[in-house]
């Protein structure tokens, strides 16, 4: 009992003081102005004192990030070649030892308080801020929507199926501060004008509440992109699509623009759900299949329950894509879901003959 309460004390301590630094950072150190050099040939003039990530935002130069700066993602790594400082242990569990010589940080994580100078892919100059109105909002299952935004400022977007967009939960009730949460493009790439999003409620997810709880038909809404490198390769090998949930997303998009260019390439389509209440598209991925040359779509249950009267596969997803594909070698896999899925998936695959190099995969984490 003792030991406890003198855990607790050091705990509120240690918290305190680090409150402290936090608002001591915030409040008494002044940086000044900084200047953030990017690729040797432009340079930004900043206030110090925030994060890299921040800072570029606030200059219309957007960083992929899914998890909003809280460093838990990965994804907003750029080159520092000088002024970053030594790197922190909020990184290091997402930088390798090569990327951590060769001077890889996340932005999100690294406090811009002196000149700084960075490399960035020139591509990121062309991820833009979009203004949209929700134009419809559509159950897909009882926890996933389909949401459709039209667009307005700019009223037109180009993007490769696959792509994911940062969209905007501002603050709301519950929620002080303005997030941004990556969202996989699920529509049609010849509709400029208009983006469907498929999303899933993560309860208490800070994004996904404001989605489900708050978000109306007409309200405004605010994202960049498009970001992202999870495409289909140009080749003609067989290809084996898995996805679970709002994991369906990309899987559309890539599905309406082979549909467009009648892509003769063999697809099969592995979904996974837990029982016929979290199945949908059923009635969809069958147009696809009278539609495209070689598309099959095979839906799988984990647990039907005893009234869905389901007649196709079940078993986990790892399972289905195992029985169907004894041997992988010779084709490409393209994987879209949770990270245990997508890890236990790659096992699978890999174990069946698929090169790892074959396995394209986008993890919604
Ligand atoms: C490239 C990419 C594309 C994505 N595309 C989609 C998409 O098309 N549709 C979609 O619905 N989501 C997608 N995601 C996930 C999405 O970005 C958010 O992580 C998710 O919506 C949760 O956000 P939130 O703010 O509601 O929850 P947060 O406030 O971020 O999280 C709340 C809590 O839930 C946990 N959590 C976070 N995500 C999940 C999850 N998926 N399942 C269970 N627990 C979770 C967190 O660890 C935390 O404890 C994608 C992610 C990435 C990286
Ligand atoms: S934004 Fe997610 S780790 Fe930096």
């Amino acid at each position: 009992m003792m030991f406890l309460t003198a855990v607790g004390a050091l705990c509120a301590v240690c918290g305190g003081l680090a409150l402290v630094l936090v608002v001591a950072d915030r409040y008494l150190n002044n940086y000044g102005s900084c200047r953030i050099t990017i690729n040797g040939e432009r340079v930004l003039e900043v206030p110090g004192g925030s994060s890299l990530l921040s800072l570029l935002s606030s200059q219309r130069i957007f960083i992929p990030s899914a998890c909003g700066g809280s460093g838990s993602c990965g994804l907003c790594k750029v080159r520092v070649t000088a002024g970053g400082g030594t790197v922190l242990a909020t990184e290091e569990p997402h930088l390798s030892t090569l990327e951590i010589r060769d001077g890889i940080r996340l932005a999100c994580q690294l406090k811009v308080r002196a000149d700084l100078a960075i490399d960035i892919p020139k591509a990121l100059f062309a991820i833009r801020e979009y203004r949209a109105v929700l134009s419809e909002m559509t159950p897909l299952t009882h926890d996933i929507r389909l949401l459709r935004l039209e667009l307005i400022d700019p009223e037109t977007i180009d993007f490769v199926p696959g792509a994911y967009v940062q969209l905007q939960a501002p603050v709301y009730e519950g929620s002080p501060a303005s997030v941004y949460r990556a969202y996989s493009i699920a529509s049609d790439p010849r509709d400029r004008r208009h983006l469907d999003l498929i999303i899933r409620r993560v309860p208490k997810g800070i994004c996904t509440t404001w989605v489900f709880d708050h978000l109306k038909v007409g309200d405004r809404v605010t994202f960049n992109g498009p970001h992202g490198d999870f495409r289909i390769a140009a080749t003609d090998a067989e290809m084996i699509f898995i996805a679970g949930g709002s994991g369906m997303a990309p899987f559309r998009s890539i599905l309406s623009e082979m549909r467009q260019a009648q892509s003769p390439r063999r697809v099969r389509y592995f979904f996974g759900a837990v029982s016929r209440r979290d199945m949908f598209y059923l009635e969809e991925m069958k147009e696809f299949e009278r539609a495209l040359p070689d598309f099959r779509f095979i839906p799988a249950l984990s647990k039907p329950a005893p009234e869905d009267a389901w007649a196709g596969d079940v078993g986990l997803i790892t399972d289905v894509v195992g029985r169907h594909y004894p041997d992988c070698t010779g084709r490409e896999a393209y994987l879209c879901g949770s990270p245990g899925m997508i890890d236990a998936c790659v096992r699978v695959l890999t174990a069946h003959g698929m090169p790892a190099d074959k396995v394209h995969f986008d993890k919604f984490a």
